[in-house]
């Protein structure tokens, strides 16, 4: 379970967030939404502890991540992945190597293994085909997959979406929300999605929270949400461009 509670933090000269209450059940994708510059990338960075809390706790798995030591951190982050907006590729290496990076990173195993888990997880995503190729040479929606391939070659308990289809057309956008159900149906993973789209929130949500102005403005499933008489939140959720 992910949880945040009364999490204050002002940045520059401006409160980004204000008293942020989020619980991310286990199990569960839960969606934030938010304009843009709210703090949703913000409120991800508090949960991997890039950031600390100016007051408020954040706790993961029972343990308060603010106060954990580079130990404790290290550890808490290989339970959890992280799909960065279009993916964070390494343009030199491969798309194998690439997710194999985070196996080489963390321990040394054997090299079938790590073979073998990296292609298990590249047929997960459907990117087995492309192992061998760079990502120059690969599409915008394939470089997302193999992002989420490497957050998830650790086989992590949480995955922190950050904007999972940004810059893609609606066909590769719905590829990628149907993997991150499955990710949560087939792996059990947690998760949290940041996005703006009303699309991504349907296909992957099953708790969506609007976050304004510092802290969630109201949350609740999609139905719920749809009927809200909040106008921020019906801009999200019910007609309009997505
Ligand atoms: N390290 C930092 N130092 C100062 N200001 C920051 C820092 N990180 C973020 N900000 C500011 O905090 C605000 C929230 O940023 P954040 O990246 O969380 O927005 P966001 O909701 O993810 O927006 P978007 O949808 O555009 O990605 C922005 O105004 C940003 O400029
Ligand atoms: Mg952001």
């Amino acid at each position: 379970m992910i949880e945040l509670r009364g999490v204050h933090k002002r940045l520059g000269d401006r409160q980004i967030l204000a008293g942020l209450d989020l619980l991310v059940p286990e199990g569960l994708n839960y969606v934030l939404m938010g304009r843009s510059g709210t703090g949703k990338s913000v409120t991800l960075k508090h949960v991997i502890g890039i950031l600390r809390p100016d007051a408020g706790t954040v706790i993961v798995d029972d343990q308060s991540v603010p106060d954990l030591t580079q130990r404790q951190l290290a550890a808490l982050r290989r339970r959890m992945g992280y799909l960065f907006q279009n993916g964070a590729l390494i343009n030199w290496l491969t798309v194998f190597e690439n997710v194999a990076l985070p196996l080489r990173e963390r321990r040394s195993l054997p090299r079938d293994e790590v073979e073998s888990r990296v292609m298990e997880v590249l047929g997960l995503v459907g990117m087995d085909h492309a192992a061998a190729q760079y990502p120059s040479s690969i599409s915008g929606g394939m470089k997302l997959r193999t992002g989420l391939a490497r957050a998830l070659v650790t086989e992590p308990r949480y995955v922190l979406y950050d904007e999972p289809n940004a810059g893609l057309d609606p066909i590769m956008s719905e590829q990628i929300h149907r993997l991150i159900a499955e990710v949560r149906d087939r792996l059990g993973v947690t998760g949290l999605v940041v996005t703006h789209s009303r699309a991504c929130a349907f296909d992957t949500g099953d708790r969506i929270g609007v976050l304004d102005e510092g802290r969630i403005l109201a949350e609740g499933t999609i139905e719920e949400m749809q009927e809200s008489d909040h106008e921020i939140v019906r801009a999200f959720l019910s007609g309009g461009a997505d």
